[in-house]
């Protein structure tokens, strides 16, 4: 295995069931999947890990980056271990974005959740000490701000009117790391011409170098809004209810977004859902449809329950997703930050 001790590449590993962490540096790549691990100077107990043990490596910043097996260990030139990562490449453990991914959350129909998503996952994100920015693209029916009780202006009209730069509008410190950009609430923002929808992928691009993640709600169904968004984003959440007219209303956008050859970056979010049991044979099925219409498989992201704590939540301007961390739905959400990372 050709050795290449790269020190500025700093990355901890921590050994599963023994809770402890070795800073895991400088590392040396042995291909996509493996590479070497030296251990720490001075640390002896490290080089009597068995081949086959279990562990993790963490990115600088705390992270989970991957997980994989000792493989091998050496003494030679320095005392290491080969470990081979499963699910994930090394320069996916290396990588860190010079800019902003941009995550786009839209849907088929009102009410399906695209808001609470939005919420839950920026605040989710910001939590693991990911830089977010949550902006409140709905526009016209812009309802962020009112969610988390923040002031409702400047917003996004007025930035795409240019009265105001889109860091003048956004609100910094909302939650730590997390910065929101209300929206616009009100008719005479729901059609915007096509110079403002220029603006707004600008204002995409202007928010992606300080930030990790630029979260976009949008509004439902297949608007200019929407489709232009598409263009500017790295990824696009489909939040979709688990009833079949939800479903039926996300299969016609996936059918308008199908030949603009983005699918590749979409995945599907079922929400609401009442029982996982009852749900189950609807989501197959929704997942061969989908299959069918697209000639693709969207990987399902979430499925999140109804919570019935959201409603009385929602009046006190409080996410579940803060106030019940280990709800299954908070939890569902998690897994989909985990993904929307990776
Ligand atoms: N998983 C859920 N459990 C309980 N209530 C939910 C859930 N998802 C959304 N809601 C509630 O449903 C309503 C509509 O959700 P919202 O996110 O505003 O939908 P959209 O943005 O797609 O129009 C809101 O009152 C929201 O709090
Ligand atoms: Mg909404």
């Amino acid at each position: 295995m050709p050795y290449e001790p790269m020190s500025h590449v700093q990355v901890r590993m921590r050994i599963k069931d023994r809770g402890t962490g070795y800073t895991a540096c400088p590392v040396s790549a042995g291909g996509g999947r493996s590479l070497l691990v030296q251990v720490p100077r001075g640390d002896a107990g490290l080089p009597w890990v068995p081949p086959g043990t279990e562990v993790e490596l963490l990115r600088k910043d705390g992270l989970r980056a991957a997980a994989g097996t000792v493989r091998a260990r050496t003494l030679r030139p320095v005392p290491s271990f080969a470990v081979e990562l499963r699910d994930t490449l090394l320069s996916e453990v290396l990588y860190t974005p010079k800019e902003g991914r941009a995550i786009l959350v839209t849907g088929g129909k009102g009410g399906s959740g695209k808001t609470f998503v939005s919420l839950g996952l920026s605040v989710l994100l910001a939590q693991q000490g990911w830089r977010v920015s949550l902006v409140d693209a709905d526009l016209g029916t812009a309802d962020i701000a009112v969610n988390l009780g923040l002031p409702r202006e400047p917003h996004l009209g007025h930035v795409l009117d240019r009265k105001v730069e889109s860091m003048a509008a956004l609100q910094q410190g909302v939650r730590p790391n997390l910065a929101v950009l209300p929206g616009a609430m009100g008719a005479r923002w729901g059609d915007p011409s096509v110079w403002k929808l220029g603006h707004l992928l600008t204002v995409v691009q202007e928010l992606r170098p300080s930030h990790d993640f630029v979260v976009l709600d949008s509004r439902a169904g297949v608007g200019q809004d929407v489709t232009a968004l598409w263009q500017g984003v790295d990824r696009v959440l489909f939040v979709t209810v688990d009833e079949p007219a939800g479903m039926a209303d996300t299969l016609n956008l996936l059918e308008a977004f199908g030949d603009t050859g983005r699918l590749r970056s979409g995945a599907l979010v079922v929400n609401r859902v009442h029982s996982y049991r009852d749900a189950s044979d609807r989501l197959l099925d929704f997942a061969q449809q989908v299959r069918r219409l697209t000639g693709r498989e969207l990987p399902l992201w979430g499925v999140l329950q109804e919570d019935p704590r959201v409603h009385a939540l929602a009046a006190q301007h409080k996410l579940l997703a803060e106030a019940y961390p280990l709800a299954p739905t908070t939890v569902a959400l998690r897994q989909l930050a985990a993904r929307v990372q990776a």
